[in-house]
């Protein structure tokens, strides 16, 4: 066990009398408040650690081979916050960051938060998945050759399961000497698995959801400052993730967070590399039987719903009534997120589901490309408009209005329109296709 629980569990069976919050005082209402802790003696400090949190924290970013990782009881959109608010400290003036459209609001609120005006990169191959903004180390290039930029933002994997080269683009940053962070909410595991975490492939700065993919509460998350980037990063990160972070991080998140490192260091790599082959053996199956699978992802299946004749919300309907439940699906992607504690019952439902599914011709359903040939106005600044009192109008109605909160239809996806953008007859359809039937506008 962790130091971190091993604490908690010792306190909780100790009979100390509770002056302190939070106000349940460990009496079990819901299950875990025994060992919900705030910051007594002994259990450390999030935001300056020097006990059984930094502790554990150590032995995460040994497990991962960063610099320094930091606990995150806030998910990835607080490390976002703090990754962006980094690099502005790092360079001590204005800063402008580039990133594809494809980017989660925690990025949105870092740079309204911070006064940055993103720059956004247009991918030259226009995809068409909703959440994919598949640019290209040329794509990077072509921004960084604009001139002005000082960080790239990338989001890989990104929700569908696509993964961008994310050592050609480190290879561009290190070219014109721009930082890159790397939203890998997703794949928090791919360390364990391959060569793909975006640490090992040169990145600085990298975001990961702990509870997306591995044993974790929901809610634990990493910031990683990696050993290549530059070492000022690495004393930055607390008062960064202090900055934007509850004063209460949960201990409960921490605990977790705390007995993942513990099997960082022993089983769980190997049970993650199982369940990669099990899902390996699931995705084979899906193409014997001609159900598209749009995941590159290891972990992940995206089945390509419109391609093989279903709407993504029906195919999510049926295998609800087999019971299954998925982690998001649209008109075009049911979006199935595995992991080694999904049980053989689990596996085998699945391939049975695959197996009966009746064959259909594929739906014409227009895809996204339209999402990335739309180059919206810009009105005003993203940080102006997200600060702007806003009303909610009908998307029928908001054509010519300017965006007051960007629009996605799942966090996140590619959006159509960003606050300080003008919606436009196209970006109207497009909002309305993905179910975006109300708009807050200035
Ligand atoms: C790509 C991506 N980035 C960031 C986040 C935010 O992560 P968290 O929920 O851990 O704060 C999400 C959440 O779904 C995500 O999909």
């Amino acid at each position: 066990m962790d130091k971190l629980s091993e604490f908690a569990k010792r306190y909780a069976e100790s009979g100390v009398s509770r002056f302190h919050m939070p106000g349940h005082k460990g009496v079990t209402l819901h299950g875990l408040e025994a060992v919900d802790l705030t910051e007594i003696k002994g259990a450390d400090f999030l935001f300056e650690p020097d006990g059984v949190i930094a502790d554990g924290e150590r032995l995460t970013a040994d497990a991962y081979g960063s610099a320094a990782t930091c606990w995150s009881a806030e998910g990835t959109s607080l490390s976002i916050k703090a990754a962006v608010c980094m690099v502005r400290q790092y360079l001590g003036r204005d800063i402008t960051v580039a990133s594809p459209r494809n980017c989660h609001r925690a990025f949105l609120n870092a740079c309204t938060l911070l006064g940055i005006d993103p720059v956004w990169i247009y991918p030259a191959d226009k995809r068409s998945l909703l959440c994919e903004c598949a640019v290209t180390p040329d794509d990077v290039r072509k921004t960084l050759l604009n001139g002005g930029v000082d960080a790239i933002y990338i989001t890989s994997p990104d929700y569908l399961g696509g993964m961008a080269d994310i050592r050609g683009i480190a290879k561009v940053c290190r070219e014109f000497g721009a930082l890159l962070i790397v939203d890998n909410a997703h794949g928090a595991y791919l360390k364990f698995v391959g060569n793909e975490h975006p640490l090992g492939c040169g990145a600085d700065i990298v975001c990961d959801s702990a509870h997306k993919t591995l044993p974790v509460y929901t809610g634990g998350g990493y910031l990683h400052i990696s050993k290549s980037a530059p070492k000022e990063l690495v004393q930055l990160a607390k008062p960064a993730m202090a900055m934007f972070g509850s004063t209460s991080p949960s201990y409960l998140i921490m605990q977790s967070l705390g007995m993942c490192a513990e099997m960082l260091t022993g089983e769980l790599p190997q049970k993650l590399r199982d369940c990669c082959e099990r899902t390996a053996k699931v995705k084979a199956l899906m193409k014997s039987l001609g159900i598209p699978d749009l995941s590159a992802e290891p972990m992940k299946i995206t089945v390509g719903a419109s391609k093989a004749g279903y709407d993504g919300g029906e195919l999510a309907e049926l295998m609800r009534e087999n019971k299954m439940e998925c982690e998001y699906s649209d008109p075009d992607a049911v979006v199935l997120m595995l992991s080694p504690y999904n049980t053989k019952t689990d596996f085998e439902r699945l391939e049975r589901f695959f197996m009966k599914l009746e064959k259909r011709i594929p739906l014409h359903n227009a895809d996204c490309t339209e999402l990335f040939g739309v180059r919206p106005e810009k009105v005003m600044s993203l940080r102006s408009a997200m600060l702007s009192p806003c009303v909610n109008i009908p998307v029928d109605e908001s054509e010519g209005r300017i965006c007051a909160r960007t629009a996605m239809s799942c966090q996140p996806s590619v959006a159509a329109v960003m606050a300080g953008e003008r919606i436009s007859a196209e970006i109207l359809k497009i909002l309305k296709r993905y179910s975006i039937f109300s708009i807050d506008v200035i």
